[in-house]
């Protein structure tokens, strides 16, 4: 927990793809864990249309990381964890404008330092359950190389995507790497992301979203958190809705309406998970905590770091 607090705490010029690949580089050594970095070469190989459209005007390498804890003897089970990875969303040439708090947008890849975090317990405590940590590690910048609001994206699953909002940018990092996940072929994936300032509409500060169509998922992780004193509240998952995201020119769009802004990002997350048991945690409102909201130690918070570990116990 302090690691990931300590890495959403810290600027974006400080915490960019490339400390958080050391980062997993160092944990991977320390802990005795395998470690994959593809760079924007094996991505594009791999046909990561969608978050290398997001990395394209960044000035930083883009960082796949893949993070590897095996047990020895045959694992009981296999799991991923994936976690949002933005180092900083400024937004995109959709730009994040005044009262937006683009200013904490740094804090953009609070899925990725839960996840690194979750990776440093795991690789300590060292069960019998094999975990894949990953997150698409990059920045939503502006340049002349930027990704345009309109322009059509493919995913590794061979998804089109018509991105009609460029903010809307960490469904388009994790599509990739959800198809990447389900490929390992785990038993279960849990991704977690600071997807939306819906979600913070919704549930507050205090609260995470937890979407799932697989009770057994939801179960276990309403419980891993309530053992953990980390709250989350369950989300629907309401197919109808899917109807904001339809597209005349492509698969989908990124984005839909307004009204349920948290629910349309859940339902583009599951287009590019087939049959593998799935949970998606919006995270947006609970890794940092304000002074204003009443705490008297304001600062990041290293949500759900507590929750990922008892998940992965349990
Ligand atoms: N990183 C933001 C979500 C966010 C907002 C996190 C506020 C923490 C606090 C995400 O990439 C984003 O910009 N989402 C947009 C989606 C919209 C364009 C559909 C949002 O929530 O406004
Ligand atoms: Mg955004
Ligand atoms: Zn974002």
């Amino acid at each position: 927990m302090i690691l990931a607090r300590e890495l959403v705490a810290a600027p974006a010029n400080v915490v960019d793809p490339i400390v958080l690949a050391e980062t997993a580089e160092a944990i991977a050594n320390e802990f005795g864990l395998e470690l994959q970095i593809l760079e924007r070469e094996d991505c594009e190989k791999l046909g990561m249309g969608a978050f290398l459209g997001v990395a394209k005007a960044s000035d930083l390498p883009p960082k796949f990381i893949h993070l590897t804890y095996r047990p020895a003897g045959t694992p009981r089970r296999k799991v991923a964890i994936v976690g949002k990875g933005l180092t900083f969303d400024s937004g995109g040439l959709n730009i994040k404008g005044p009262g937006s708090g683009v200013e904490m947008m740094k804090t953009d890849m609070g899925g990725a330092a839960a996840t690194l975090g979750a990776a440093k317990v795991i690789g300590q405590i060292k069960p019998d359950v094999e975990v894949h940590f990953i997150s698409a590690v990059t920045e939503n910048m502006i340049s002349g190389r930027a990704m345009r609001p309109g322009d059509i994206l493919t995913a590794s699953n061979g998804k089109t995507i018509e991105v009609n909002n460029t903010d809307a940018e960490g469904r388009l990092t994790l599509a990739d790497a959800l198809v990447f996940a389900e490929k390992l072929g785990v038993d279960a994936i849990v991704d977690l992301a600071t997807l939306t300032g819906a979600c913070v509409v919704a549930l507050g500060d205090d609260m995470g979203g937890l979407w799932s169509e697989d009770e057994a998922i939801a179960t276990q992780l309403t419980q891993a958190a309530e053992l953990s004193g980390e709250k989350l509240w369950r989300m629907p998952m309401e197919d109808k809705y899917f109807d904001g995201l339809k597209s005349v020119v492509a698969d989908m769009k990124n984005t839909g309406p307004r009204a349920g802004g948290a629910i349309t990002a859940a339902l583009f997350l599951k287009q590019f998970v087939k049959e593998t048991p799935w949970a998606h945690l919006d995270i947006a409102g609970p890794v940092w905590k304000d002074k204003e909201n009443g705490y008297n130690n304001p600062g990041a918070t290293g949500f759900p770091v507590r929750t990922l570990v008892n998940w992965v116990l349990g």
